[in-house]
């Protein structure tokens, strides 16, 4: 039998009802905050993330599903989605068009990575996108609406922690600052963090490797170089944040692992997820639109990992079970029963009918391993009485309904329950 690709997962019944409930919470808050969705392709031009993503990140270096297409074409799966984000945002002038600058969109992103327990190779993520807007009362409600999705789910045990990292007048001086702090130092780190150093000296902070650490964590911290504007901006961030009533931690570490961040970072970390606990991350990109061709404007979001939110949220016991089981009495009735049934369906009630003529009490059984809500029966006498035995599986109570009746009976019950 073939399986399915390293990396890739299916989503069962049983667990999609998490999922559909994660959708629903997120489509909610989005709209609290005042969020339009759109939908991107999965597959864009792959010059899209070596310009936005950057060259020097793990990412592109070594994670995108890129290839040539049958018209010569180099195309990737995308790996993350704020550069098409950036990219629809400019091609179809929403700037003018939309009423709001903020963005969400839910969606699978690809990235080749060693799979474990919340990290695959396709994944999903809620992104959300905000354009044109550098104030910093902005970066405090982006972090403080994360703060507010992971509540709604009721995820607890979470960490928020943040950084700035400043803007390209004040990252050159870091830059000289952390190769200084290296000095002879270099050399012992791994293959990767000297590539580093010479393209992106802040990518040193995504090393992982155990025996960099402690050097790693010798180093310069980006808050300590910022420009007065980068300081004001952070301190502005963080003042609201306090005022939201948001416990935060600052870590220097936080540089995250693309390159078009400035000035603020942010990532909410989960407890009990293992080595892959980060379930958002995201921050301020002020120079992306204009990196990737578009105009100069400012940018900030975040992007969360479906999986990992699945994995941290608590179990609901929700599963999906039908209004009604409609149980035939021999093969003569079988049509009745579909009549029936197709009434039922469409008045909004979920039913399910044995489609092969067995037993009833082969189908009572069936009708209570799926958890109806009411068993109908009907067999030839009820037929010819104009009439359906209706069984309340809750309460185990049986009565007769007019079969002109039982459609909107049910129908009302349905509306009690509820
Ligand atoms: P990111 O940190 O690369 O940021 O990914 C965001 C989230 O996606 C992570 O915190 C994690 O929950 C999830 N994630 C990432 N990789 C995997 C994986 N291999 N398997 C499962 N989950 C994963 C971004 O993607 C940025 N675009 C975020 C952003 C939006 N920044 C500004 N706007």
């Amino acid at each position: 039998m073939i399986s399915a690709v390293r990396g890739t997962r299916d989503i069962l019944p049983g667990e999609i009802e998490r999922w559909q409930r994660l959708e629903r919470v997120t489509r909610d808050v989005c709209e609290r905050y005042g969020y339009l969705e759109i939908r991107t392709p999965v597959i864009e031009r792959e010059e899209l993330f070596k310009k936005g993503t950057g060259e020097s990140t793990d990412i592109v270096q070594k994670e995108m599903y890129a290839f040539t297409d049958k018209g010569g074409e180099r195309v990737t799966l995308r790996p993350e989605s704020t550069p098409s984000m950036v990219r629809a945002f400019v091609e179809h002038g929403l700037e003018q068009h939309l009423v709001t600058p903020k963005l969400f969109s839910l969606g699978p992103m690809f990235r080749y990575e060693r799979p474990q327990k919340g990290r695959y190779r396709q994944f999903h993520q809620l992104d959300i996108e905000v354009f044109g807007i550098a104030d910093a009362t902005l970066d405090a409600e982006v972090i403080e609406m994360a703060s507010m999705l992971v509540r709604e789910l009721e995820i607890e045990g979470v960490d928020l922690v943040i950084n700035s990292v400043g803007c390209p007048s004040c990252r050159p001086g870091f830059h000289h600052a952390l190769l200084e702090a290296l000095g002879d130092r270099l050399p012992q780190l791994c293959n990767d963090c000297q590539r580093r150093a010479k393209t992106n000296p802040l990518r040193i902070f995504d090393c992982k490797v155990p025996t960099d650490q402690p050097t790693i964590d010798s180093l310069p911290h980006s808050v300590d170089y910022l420009c007065e504007a980068c300081r004001e901006h952070f301190d502005a961030t963080k003042a609201l944040l306090t005022a939201f009533g948001l416990a935060c931690r600052v870590s220097h570490r936080l540089v995250r692992g693309l390159d078009y961040y400035t000035r603020t970072t942010f990532e909410i970390l989960g407890e009990n997820l293992g080595a892959q606990n980060a379930l958002l991350g995201g921050g301020r990109y002020d120079g992306l639109m204009r990196q990737v061709g578009g105009p100069d404007r400012a940018g900030i979001g975040f992007a969360a990992g479906l999986e990992r939110l699945v994995l941290a949220m608590p179990e609901s016991g929700e599963t999906w079970c039908p209004d009604a089981f409609v149980v035939a009495i021999g093969s003569e009735v079988r049509q009745p029963v579909h009549l029936l049934a197709r009434d039922l369906r469409h008045a909004g009630l979920s039913t399910l009918v044995d489609y092969e003529v067995r037993s009833p009490r082969a189908q009572m059984k069936r009708a209570a391993r799926t958890k109806a809500r009411y068993v109908l029966i009907v067999g030839s006498d009820e037929l010819e009485r104009g009439e359906v035995s209706v069984k309340n599986m809750g309460t185990g109570e049986q009565t007769t309904v007019a079969r002109d009746d039982v459609v909107s009976r049910l129908v009302g019950e349905k509306c009690l329950s509820k």
